[in-house]
C-alpha cells in the first residue's frame, strides 16, 4: 500500500526545491531528512513505516518551515515503487533524490535465506536503479539536479561481510560512477557515499547485534551524514567518510584505470596460449 500526506508551515526560507529521501524513517535517511530540511529543501519522505515518517515530517515542518510529505511505500513492491517513480517523473520541483533505503542480510552464502537475498536485491539494487531512471531524464532536461546514492565501504572489501550485501553496494558504486560520467555532461551531480559501519538499526534488523562490533569501527549516524554532506559540498563524486588518507582511494582509482587498455583485446594473454601451457 502507498499513501501520501502533506505537512507545511513554511516561513520565509527560500526553497531549494524538493528532496525525495528513501528510507527516511530511521538511521541515515532520517538524519539526511533533518539536514536537508535545515538547508531549505522541501521533503518527500519515503519508507514503509508511515507513523515514523509522519512524526519526522511534522517535526521538520514545524522546526524548519519547509513543506514535508509522507509517501509510504514498500520499495520491494512493484506497485508501491511505481508510485514513487511516477512522482519523480512528474514533479519538476524535485531537485534531489537520495537513494538511501536499504537492508542487509548477515551470514554466509551457504546459510543464507535466498528469499531474503532476493528482497535485498530488489531494495538495494532494483529500487535505486528504477528511481534514478525515473528522475534522470527530468534532471538532464533541466540541466540540474543532485542524485545521492548510499553505497557502502563493503563495495570495496567484500571479504568483510556478506558477499550478497557487498555485491549490491558494489553495484550502487558502479552505477554511480557510470552516471557521474553520463549525467555529469548534462549538469547533474551524482555522489556515491560509502559509509563504514554506522550506528543505525540496520545491524539489529540483519541479526548482527551492533554491540558485537568493535566500537572503534562504528561512526555515529549524525557524524556520518554531516561528513557525507561536506563531501557533497566539496564536489566529491565518491565520499568515504572515515578515510583520512584520501590519496589511497585516488591510488586505487588510478590503478583501476591503468588496467583499462589491457582488459579487452583480440588476443589472450601469453600465459593462456596453448603453446605456453604445454
Ligand atoms: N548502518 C551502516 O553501518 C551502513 C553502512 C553502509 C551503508 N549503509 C546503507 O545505508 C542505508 C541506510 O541504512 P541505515 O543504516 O540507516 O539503516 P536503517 O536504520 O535500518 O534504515 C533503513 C531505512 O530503509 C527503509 N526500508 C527498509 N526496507 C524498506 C522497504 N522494503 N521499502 C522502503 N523502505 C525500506 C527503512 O524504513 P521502513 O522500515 O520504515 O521501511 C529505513 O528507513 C542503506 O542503504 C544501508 O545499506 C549502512
Amino acid at each position: 500500500m502507498s499513501t501520501a500526506a502533506s505537512h507545511s508551515s513554511r516561513t520565509s526560507m527560500p526553497s531549494l526545491g524538493t528532496a525525495v529521501v528513501t528510507g527516511a524513517s530511521s538511521g541515515i535517511g532520517a538524519v539526511y531528512a533533518d539536514r536537508l530540511a535545515r538547508r531549505g529543501y522541501d521533503l518527500v519522505l519515503v519508507a514503509r513505516d508511515a507513523a515514523r515518517l509522519t512524526v519526522l515530517a511534522d517535526r521538520l515542518a514545524r522546526e524548519t518551515g519547509v513543506r514535508t510529505e509522507v509517501l509510504q511505500a514498500d520499495l520491494t513492491n512493484p506497485a508501491d515503487r511505481a508510485r514513487v517513480e511516477q512522482r519523480l517523473q512528474s514533479d519538476a520541483s524535485v531537485t534531489l533524490l537520495l537513494n538511501n533505503a536499504g537492508m542487509a542480510v548477515s551470514g554466509t552464502f551457504l546459510e543464507s535465506d535466498i528469499d531474503a537475498v532476493e528482497r535485498m536485491i530488489a531494495l538495494n539494487v532494483v529500487a535505486p536503479t528504477r528511481l534514478a531512471a525515473a528522475v534522470a531524464k527530468g534532471f538532464a532536461a533541466r540541466k540540474a539536479g543532485t542524485l545521492i546514492n548510499i553505497a557502502s565501504v563493503l563495495a570495496l572489501v567484500p571479504e568483510m561481510f556478506s558477499g550478497t550485501y557487498s555485491g549490491t553496494k558494489a553495484y550502487v558504486l558502479n552505477l554511480s560512477k557510470s552516471l557521474q560520467a553520463e549525467l555529469g555532461r548534462h549538469g547533474v551531480r551524482v555522489q556515491a557515499v560509502l559509509p563504514g559501519a554506522t550506528r543505525t538499526e540496520i545491524w539489529d534488523r540483519a541479526g548482527t547485534p551492533i554491540a558485537h562490533l568493535p566500537q572503534e569501527m562504528l561512526m555515529d549516524v549524525d557524524t556520518m551524514v554531516d561528513a557525507a554532506l561536506a563531501g557533497l559540498d566539496q564536489g566529491e563524486e565518491v565520499t568515504i567518510p572515515s578515510l583520512e588518507a584520501v590519496h589511497e582511494w585516488t591510488a586505487l582509482e588510478d590503478a583501476r584505470r591503468a588496467l583499462g587498455p589491457f582488459l579487452s583485446l583480440r588476443d589472450p594473454a601469453r600465459r593462456y596460449l596453448a603453446a605456453a601451457v604445454a
